[in-house]
């Protein structure tokens, strides 16, 4: 079932089966064009053996798994060996494996930091031997080694979890006021403040009008943050808002949750010390098995599908340019300063995904089987 997944992945990304978002800046380098005499990934013209280093965080959580192997399987299917390294959320970790893949002959560097700002010394030596860098997902910040970021729209990612929780609760129209708790992920991952700045870009006026109300106080970026984006330090933070604020029968009407691993906490949080009979709108992202499961229970209203297979087929697209020394392809160059500046990025588009859409999205798309939902 694995290798014909990666079989067909493969395929796709020969065939250039993209799905990504023009972005705001529009496409200013094309796709490799099928129709040219360049060779294209995965034809035999691809230099054959040369190394790609790819550091992945963690393999804790689900996506990380799926855009190693994606990136591996693509890599390898265009002509590439890939380094494929885990962090094990360890920044030591990431930065010897780094290490490693540029003393071994790596060309390029695909990298998911586990702390964006952590990277600079150990980036330095890869600018010093001319290895470009390529930013996975996360942005790396401080560093002028970085050479190109692909990740998904971050900020259309808050803002759909932001327009969710205002339409659920019809902020327009019903008098309120409402509760509203908030979660987002680790301070040292630049995308929180795309995820969260964008949904509180919405939500943040009916928080000044007064039809959204947190009982805890806790609004601040840096005060609801979860290091690593932690499932046990989400559950533990949210059971000690709960005893503390809504033990006494006061419903809490929504949580934006700004991924799948902090909504998961808050869930068993509500599992464990919330009895009221309004259940929140809970938001999340990456459509992660273990959430879809309460999706489908009903015990989350929402997640962002970010289909790991776009990206990972955008940087081995990325990765075949640099290689050949073309324009690797863009379609935003002024939304990511990493700190040095402003850096070439290319970014996919992220869907909501419901109760209503979900089969569609993941089951007939091949993400998943449904037996693995169940
Ligand atoms: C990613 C999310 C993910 C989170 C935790 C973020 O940088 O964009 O998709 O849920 O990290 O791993």
């Amino acid at each position: 079932m694995k290798k014909l997944l990666a079989i067909l992945l493969a395929l796709a990304m020969v065939l250039g089966l993209t799905a990504c978002s023009g972005g705001s800046g529009g496409e200013t380098t094309k796709a490799p064009d099928q129709t040219t005499a360049a060779p294209q990934p995965g034809t035999t013209a691809a230099p054959t053996g040369e190394k790609v280093g790819v550091a992945m965080p963690t393999k804790d959580l689900q996506r990380w798994n799926e855009d190693g192997a994606n990136l591996k399987a693509m890599l390898e299917a265009a002509g590439y060996e890939a380094d494929l390294q885990y962090g094990a959320n360890d920044i030591p970790t990431q930065v010897s494996q780094l290490e490693n893949m540029i003393a071994n002959g790596c060309k390029v560097l695909v990298i998911a930091s586990i702390d964006g700002d952590s990277l600079g010394t150990v980036l330095a030596q890869a600018k010093e031997k001319n290895i470009p860098v390529i930013a996975y997902d996360r942005l790396i910040m401080n560093s002028d080694a970085v050479s190109y970021y692909a990740t998904f729209d971050n900020w259309l990612v808050g803002t759909k979890q932001g327009e969710f929780i205002r339409d659920a609760l019809k902020l327009d129209t019903e008098a309120g006021p409402f509760n509203i708790e908030f979660i987002t992920g680790d301070p040292g991952d630049n995308n929180i403040n795309f995820f969260f700045d964008g949904a509180m870009s919405v939500l943040q006026p009916y928080l000044d009008n007064g039809k959204l109300v947190c009982k805890s106080g806790q609004t601040e970026k840096a005060v609801v943050a979860t290091a690593n984006w932690a499932t046990d330090a989400a559950q533990s933070r949210f059971e000690n808002i709960l005893s503390s604020n809504y033990a006494d029968g006061t419903p809490l009407h929504a949580v934006l949750a700004s991924n799948d691993s902090t909504a998961l906490g808050v869930e068993n949080a509500l599992a464990s010390s919330y009895t009221n009979d309004v259940y929140p709108v809970i938001t999340g992202q990456d459509c992660d098995i273990a959430i879809m499961k309460n999706l489908i229970d009903g015990k989350q209203a929402m997640s962002v599908f970010k289909d790991t297979r776009t990206l990972a087929s955008k940087v081995v697209e990325m990765v075949d340019a640099l290689m050949k020394g073309k324009e690797p392809p863009v379609n935003d160059t002024e939304t990511y300063n990493n700190g040095t500046g402003f850096i070439p990025s290319f970014l996919c588009e992220p869907v909501s995904c419901t109760v209503d859409n979900y089969k569609e999205l993941l089951i007939d798309s091949g993400y998943y089987t449904e037996d693995q939902l169940k």
